[in-house]
């Protein structure tokens, strides 16, 4: 590619894709060359927030990806419209940054990865607190072996997400969100993944899931307010359980606890407990034994995944990171084959619902 920029299509002009934008636009070898949505309103929207003058505008994907100079594709789209235009993009050639999650189900998760594979094309998938500083630091001591062996990881994804999201009509059913895990609980469970990896970019493999879910929400249109203390009783209503719990066996043989919560009465929380054989965490609290005759807990002051508002999530981080793999040829390690095995324990988890059993996997 020379020393061109790399053209990015942001496809779909919600909330998440002014972060994207962003991202790109900070970036010095990247430029956003066009939007594409389903409202023509949403795309120039989106362009003159951005301050984007004289790119292309379209609300056909089509289109859009046969606009000159486009070498990056972000999928910004609600997640049932995910696999169909991964797999637009890669018949026309593109990388593509696929937004979480990335399928509703194995048929469609199978069909998007042949296609990434056969086109050969590269990938980054929006689980995007693998940037956030907390993990960044968190990750570089596993591998470090600040805290041994790693034999049991907790992520809880705890968030009463609700109509004020711009998403929250599509994600709140059953036929387009399918599950709470999957909308929202996806990010616990890829931080257990990496969190139970002990090396520097290794996400652990699943090999066992059993799963509950229950809560109080599904089907009622109540939601709470935190910020104003405050309840209403008419949104349109939740159609699935707003709590599951995953349990995991990790292919190392550690253990793992992940749950996603849309029930509770609470600001948005991530808590994170890590534990091995010669030290543990608490979110940012550590004790290690590196640091012989500790006596309190270390308090890491660094940024925690403790908000919900996309701008505060670390995209900045993973776009470069991925702009970084394109221009060096590398694969990253948040790439679709490696989100392929966490939306499969998803899927797997599903079956424990049905039979009251754990599933084995793959
Ligand atoms: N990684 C993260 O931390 C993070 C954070 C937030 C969201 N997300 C994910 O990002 C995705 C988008 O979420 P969001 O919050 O940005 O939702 P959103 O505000 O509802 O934005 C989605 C956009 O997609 C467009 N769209 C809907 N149907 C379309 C279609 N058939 N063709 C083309 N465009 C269509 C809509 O465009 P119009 O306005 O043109 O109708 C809308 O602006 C979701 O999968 C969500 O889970 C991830």
């Amino acid at each position: 590619m020379g020393d061109r920029e790399l053209g990015v299509l942001v496809h779909g002009a919600g909330w998440v894709s002014g972060e994207h934008i962003k991202a790109f636009q900070n970036n010095p070898h990247t430029r956003v060359v066009a939007i594409s949505s389903r409202k023509m309103e949403s795309v120039r929207r989106r362009a003159q927030q951005a301050g984007l003058e004289g790119i292309g505008m379209y609300t056909d994907l089509d289109r859009a990806l046969r606009h000159e100079g486009v070498d990056i594709v972000s999928v910004c789209t609600p997640q049932h419209l995910h696999a169909e235009n991964t797999i637009q993009a890669t018949e026309a050639g593109k990388h593509i940054v696929i937004e979480k999650p990335v399928a509703n189900n194995m048929q469609e998760l199978r069909a998007m990865r042949d296609a990434v594979r056969s086109a050969g094309v590269k990938t980054v998938v929006s689980f995007v607190l693998r940037w956030n500083p907390l993990f960044e630091t968190l990750k570089s001591l596993i591998a470090d072996d600040a805290f041994g062996r790693v034999y049991y990881v907790e992520a809880d994804y705890q968030h009463h997400i609700a109509s004020w999201w711009t998403g929250f009509e599509d994600a709140r059913k059953k036929d387009t969100g399918v599950g709470a895990m999957l909308v929202g609980g996806c990010h616990a469970l890829d931080a257990a993944r990496w969190f139970a990896g002990q090396e520097t970019e290794e996400a652990a493999r699943v090999v066992e899931v059993f799963a509950y879910r229950g809560g109080w929400r599904k089907g009622t249109g109540l939601e709470y307010n935190y910020l104003a203390g405050t309840w209403s009783d008419n949104s349109p209503p939740l159609e699935y359980e707003g709590l599951e719990v995953f349990l995991l066996r990790f292919a190392s043989g550690a253990i793992g606890k992940v749950s996603v919560n849309f029930d509770c009465i609470m600001p948005y929380t991530f808590p994170i407990q890590i534990f091995g054989d010669k030290g543990s965490v608490k979110d940012n609290r550590i004790w290690s034994h590196k640091f012989p005759g500790q006596k309190k807990w270390i308090e890491i002051p660094t940024i925690l995944p403790d908000s919900a508002d996309v701008t505060h999530h670390p995209f900045q981080g993973e776009i470069d990171h991925f702009v970084n793999c394109i221009l060096n040829n590398r694969e990253s390690h948040c790439n679709l084959e490696d989100a392929y095995h966490t939306h499969e324990v998803i899927f797997a988890a599903q079956e424990c619902y049905e039979t009251g059993r754990p599933v084995k996997l793959p």
